[in-house]
């Protein structure tokens, strides 16, 4: 009576263990170790490429001319089936790199700057026909200007230079890659005369100009509006001064972050700002907007998407209405600190439910706060400290 179910079972089992089996012989011979991927010339070209780095600390110790599967070296990936090299992602620190006074003692910066690397960028480079990805931040090229062939690199999709110490003027030959999704060229460095170039990127969704020196580009504001796929848009210490009040017609309705910060505007918040209704974040921090806020037919109730407002150093936020504006609003964190904001407007703030960051600092707080903040039960963080 009991052979035929344990029969049955072990069968079955004996069944499953011959599928585990033949599964795993596939899978060994899919993974001929003699079947290399990499491309000879792409190959070369790499091995050029880092012989003109610098590379303390052998982070590319695994690029060597012996290996022929260049697919597995760091920091590169092939396409699977062609063999090409589709990346290039060597940011040094892995992407956490700081200026010199983050760290404590000069030798955790020594270091630091040790797993940076410098050197030269190779034009060999040129060779990787379907490159789509280079990332070379947070290295330190001692200043040199960034290279012009990287404009004839057509297949870019994604570039990023930021915080690797290039210098000089941006070359306009970058207006070439008319692939360009992401564009991140944040520094100290860099300057530009004009950023007409930039209105060829006709796919950019992502364009980080921080830092860059851009006071000679007094047409920014035209040119970014050539382009509509902008989501994320971070112009912070641009040495931006003039912005223009009043646009006919604005493109970016993709744009979900705005950064504007440490600019010094020094004039009426410009309207055109509350017609971008797609905003989550909006960051103002020290532009010096200053007067009256254009009240009617646009302000930040029109805003109905923003999460996070920033505007610290900015007078125009200490008139009642401006507060007012963002009653009922979803925004997560406000940072109205240096404001002019004195204590009795703050009780405008009380319908703002969803608030978790409240900054205060630095503004004319003598009285006790509204009892009515204490009814924003998200809050968490009330920062009131004199600066
Ligand atoms: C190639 O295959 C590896 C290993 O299976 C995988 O990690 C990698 O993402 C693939 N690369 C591409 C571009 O598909
Ligand atoms: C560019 O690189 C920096 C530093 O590695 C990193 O913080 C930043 O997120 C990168 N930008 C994009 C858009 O990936
Ligand atoms: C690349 O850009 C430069 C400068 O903007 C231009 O003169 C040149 O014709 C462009 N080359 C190609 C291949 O588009
Ligand atoms: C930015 O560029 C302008 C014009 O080229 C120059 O006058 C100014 O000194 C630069 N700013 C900095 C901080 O280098
Ligand atoms: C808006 O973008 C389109 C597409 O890039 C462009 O043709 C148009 O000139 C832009 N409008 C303005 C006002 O720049
Ligand atoms: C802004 O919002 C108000 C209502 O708060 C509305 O009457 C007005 O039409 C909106 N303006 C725009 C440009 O969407
Ligand atoms: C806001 O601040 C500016 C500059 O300090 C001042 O001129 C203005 O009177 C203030 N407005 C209000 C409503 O307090
Ligand atoms: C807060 O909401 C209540 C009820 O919706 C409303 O009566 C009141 O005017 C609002 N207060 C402010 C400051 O907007």
């Amino acid at each position: 009576m009991s052979v035929q179910p344990s029969f049955a079972y072990f069968s079955c089992c004996h069944l499953c263990l011959l599928v585990v089996l033949a599964l795993f012989h596939l899978s060994l011979s899919n993974q001929n170790p003699h079947r290399v991927l990499c491309i000879d010339t792409e190959r070369q070209a790499l091995l050029e490429f880092k012989h003109a780095l610098i590379d303390e600390t052998k982070q590319l110790a695994s690029w060597v001319a012996e290996d022929k599967e260049c697919c597995t070296w760091a920091g590169i990936g092939c396409d699977n089936s062609t063999g090409h090299v589709l990346w290039v992602h060597l940011p040094g620190l892995d992407g956490h790199c700081h200026s010199q006074n983050y760290y404590d003692t000069e030798k955790e910066y020594e270091e630091a700057s040790k797993q940076r690397l410098k050197g030269d960028i190779s034009s060999s480079l040129l060779d990787l026909k379907q490159l789509k990805h280079l990332d070379l931040s947070c290295n330190d090229f001692g200043g040199i200007q960034v290279p012009k062939f990287i404009g004839s690199l057509q297949n870019l999709r994604y570039l990023n230079l930021s915080k690797s110490n290039f210098g000089g003027i941006i070359p306009p030959q970058l207006g070439n890659l008319s692939e360009l999704h992401v564009l991140s060229l944040g520094s100290f460095h860099h300057s530009v005369m004009n950023i007409q170039w930039l209105s060829s990127l006709g796919m950019l969704h992502h364009l980080d100009m921080s830092g860059v020196n851009l006071s000679k580009a007094t047409d920014w504001l035209q040119v970014i509006n050539t382009l509509p796929s902008l989501v994320q848009l971070h112009l912070s210490s641009c040495e931006l001064s003039n912005i223009h009040p009043y646009v006919p017609s604005l493109n970016l309705t993709s744009l979900s972050l705005l950064d504007l910060s440490f600019n010094n505007f020094h004039s009426f918040v410009p309207e055109w700002l509350f017609s971008i209704t797609s905003l989550v974040y909006l960051d103002l921090t020290w532009c010096h907007f200053h007067g009256r806020v254009p009240s009617g037919i646009r302000s930040f109730r029109n805003l109905t998407s923003l999460e996070l407002l920033h505007v610290a150093k900015n007078d125009f936020m200490n008139s009642s209405l401006v507060l007012k504006e963002l009653s009922g609003s979803n925004l997560v964190s406000l940072d109205i600190s240096s404001c002019g904001v004195s204590s009795s407007r703050l009780d405008s703030l009380r319908n703002v439910t969803s608030l978790v960051s409240l900054e205060l600092s630095g503004n004319e707080l003598t009285k006790s706060l509204p009892k009515s903040l204490g009814d924003i039960c998200n809050l968490r963080e009330i920062d009131l400290s004199r600066h």
